[in-house]
């Protein structure tokens, strides 16, 4: 069993807890027991943001109050999961170290206040943090309740102080081995007399400073990954110094942005993450915001193939931050937190347990409302929920398989994002999304997975719009291809080095014209209102279907390839805009131009009969995962529509919620989902 934690063999329930804000109210925190336990709550998260009651004066700490609070969740069952409470600063802090203040990207120095937002370069911060570390480390780390670290919330944003400038410059000299030649020449400098003659002179991209050297904006980028995940691991390594046995995790934001999380998930033990989608919204169908959602598990969940990751964070009814934050309609929140398990989570966290009383997040959803009664619906979902985790303990610990791997990549992501040019419509997330979701619909689970990862097992490997490859990628994929590997690959790929420089001699560049056997000769980017088809020669060759084209068309020059699609329209009608290269053993698609949702499902159902993938057949609105351990194989099959859905050929199993054996066909209820323990024919 690969469990999530050791020792932890069930699902966890639970979610932030926030006592240090009713100490006053020892009528309300034993109350919470009680509540809890009804709720089939069985973890929380401690300590997130607790410095200010850590430690109220410098060097003055108390933390007995959670020792208590500690004690007696864990004689009732509950255990601790501690958060370190670097997210925010106490005022005092701020006022002595004005230093831990965070600089913005205009220069300026933020006031105290907010969260999320210190200097993580700081010297001063990271010396009183490591203090208070030190103090949570013996005072909490050899607790029986305790069973993993928290590290701070959300780690984020930019700093642009000084320290962090000097750290920046001395990032650049270590990576361009102190040559100054070599940043200039792969920065492209010598274009609007940009030439640096030092390191000294090199300035973060202040917002009216230098800002349109891409390879100085992405180092930048990588940087501040770097910076923040030292900052994380100077935490980290004070807490494992001193507690042995106990891992960390830090919680992630739905596809954030700002660091690369590949690079941060090295680092940590378990893989959790806060999830807040907007369901039941008015501008897609519910199904789309769950395949959505989805993905985003399916991106955590990759981060760490051989473990379930947790869902930290989500809400048992609203949040307060969304333009329109509409409750969760009934159903949504079982369907919502099963579907992350059948994503591969062991654990459903919460935010929050209790509603404080003021300030910013008054009015976010949590368990228990102001109202203060356990008989709300709210409560009702929530224990709910707590009762199908239990039902489903014997999925604790299993793992979601999969015989596709796409790449999504921070640096690539950031490369196109600052690339000027071509189309304002670049879209690289929502391309990678609708990839994800096409294997979705048709029952194929994919992960999603880095440049670096191992993709060597999969036997189809999709690559889109992979702007930017990095050193060495090139010949493993021609490795895997010639192996016998499926490769697809579109628009827009291998342009640039890992610096953002283009490669001469056509693109897709780094030997990868090989592969594909072409070369592209333009790419067209289309307005908006623009399009063009692709029409594909049938298997009898008699008949041709054509799918709609947005926004890129490559114009290509097939060497070795095979044209299996051409244009329909405009002066490039009939040049070939889809090919196929047999290279090796294997093959290597190419998608010249952006194909609609339905081009693209035609080509994939093609290419999986090919290479023996099955697709499965699921009718519209359900969403379908396989969890299996040594023993078992569990089924997850879940409903977004408001019809009863049927579905045949099931294997015989037993539905793990009610109870009742299965086979063959499966009807399931609108809104609802099943989970079936498939029966195990070898024992
Ligand atoms: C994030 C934070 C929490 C809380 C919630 C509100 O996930 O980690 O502290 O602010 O958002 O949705
Ligand atoms: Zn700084």
């Amino acid at each position: 069993m690969n469990y999530v934690m050791p020792k932890i063999d069930k699902m966890l329930h639970g979610g932030d807890y926030n006592p240090e804000q009713w100490l006053d109210r020892p009528d309300i925190l034993n109350e919470d027991i009680e509540l809890m336990k009804k709720a089939n709550v069985n973890v929380v998260t401690l300590g997130v943001f607790s410095w200010s009651v850590y430690e109220p004066v410098e060097g003055e700490f108390n933390f007995q109050w959670l020792l208590n609070i500690m004690d007696n969740l864990y004689e009732n069952g509950i255990y601790a999961i501690l958060g370190t409470p670097s997210g925010a600063r106490p005022a005092w802090l701020d006022e002595k170290y004005p230093e831990a203040m965070r600089v913005a990207k205009n220069g300026v120095r933020n006031h105290h206040g907010l969260r999320h937002n210190f200097c993580m370069s700081s010297p001063k911060y990271r010396e009183k943090i490591a203090i208070l570390d030190t103090h949570l480390a013996n005072n909490f780390g050899s607790h029986k309740g305790l069973i993993l670290w928290h590290i701070s919330n959300e780690l984020g944003g930019e700093c642009y102080c000084n320290h962090c400038k000097h750290r920046f410059q001395e990032f650049l000299r270590n990576k361009y081995e102190n040559d100054i030649k070599e940043l200039n020449q792969q920065w492209w400098t010598t274009f609007w007399s940009h030439q640096y003659q030092s390191f000294e002179q090199i300035e973060p991209p202040y917002q009216n400073g230098e800002t349109t050297i891409h390879g100085l904006n992405l180092d930048w980028k990588r940087f501040t990954t770097w910076n923040m995940t030292d900052f994380m691991k100077s935490e980290i390594e004070i807490l494992k110094k001193n507690v042995l046995e106990v891992p960390v995790t830090t919680n992630f934001m739905r596809l954030y942005n700002g660091l690369d999380y590949y690079e941060m998930a090295k680092e940590i033990d378990i893989i959790s993450w806060d999830s807040y989608p907007a369901w039941n919204n008015d501008y897609e169908s519910l199904s789309k915001t769950a395949f959505d959602t989805a993905f985003d598990h399916g991106v955590m969940r990759s981060f760490k193939r051989d473990k379930p990751f947790l869902l930290m964070e989500s809400t048992p009814s609203q949040v307060n931050w969304h333009p329109f934050n509409k409750l969760k309609r009934p159903e949504i929140h079982k369907l919502s937190c099963i579907q992350a398990t059948a994503c591969g989570a062991d654990m459903i966290g919460y935010f929050q347990w209790r509603k404080g009383r003021g300030s910013f997040e008054q009015y976010h959803g949590a368990v228990l409302d102001h109202l203060g009664r356990s008989d709300t619906r709210v409560f009702r979902d929530v224990t709910e929920v707590g009762e199908l985790l239990k039902k489903m303990e014997p999925v604790t610990g299993s793992l979601l398989k999969s015989e596709v791997g796409m790449i999504f990549d921070w640096n690539n992501r950031w490369a196109i994002e600052d690339l000027a040019g071509l189309s304002k419509n670049k879209k690289y997330e929502d391309t990678c999304r609708n990839q994800y979701e096409i294997f979705l619909r048709n029952g194929i689970e994919m992960d999603i997975i880095s440049q670096e990862a191992d993709f060597s097992e999969y036997k189809l490997l999709v690559l889109p719009m992979l702007y930017l490859i990095k050193p060495g990628y090139s010949n493993r994929l021609k490795d895997y291809v010639k192996k016998g590997g499926t490769v697809i690959a579109t628009y827009l790929t291998g342009y640039v080095n890992e610096n953002t420089l283009c490669h001469l001699g056509g693109f897709p560049g780094d030997g990868l014209q090989e592969l594909f056997g072409l070369y592209i000769e333009e790419i067209d980017s289309l307005y908006p209102n623009d399009s063009n088809g692709v029409s594909i020669l049938m298997n009898s060759h008699q008949s041709s279907v054509t799918f709609s084209v947005s926004d890129f068309c490559d114009i290509i020059k097939p060497q070795d390839a095979t044209v299996i699609g051409r244009y329909t329209k405009d002066f490039y009608a009939g040049t070939p805009a889809l090919t196929v290269n047999s290279y090796g053993d294997g093959m290597a698609y190419y998608v010249g131009a952006r194909m609609d949702e339905k081009g693209m499902e035609y080509l994939y159902q093609k290419i999986w009969k090919e290479i023996g993938i099955t697709p499965k057949q699921l009718p519209e609105g359900i969403e379908y995962h396989v969890r299996s351990n040594e023993e078992d194989t569990f089924e997850f099959y879940l409903n977004y529509t408001n019809e009863v859905k049927n579905i045949m050929d099931i294997s015989e199993g037993t539905n793990l919620i009610t109870g009742e054996k299965i086979s063959q066909e499966l009807s399931i209820n609108p809104y609802d989902v099943t989970v079936i323990k498939l029966t195990n024919t070898e024992k």
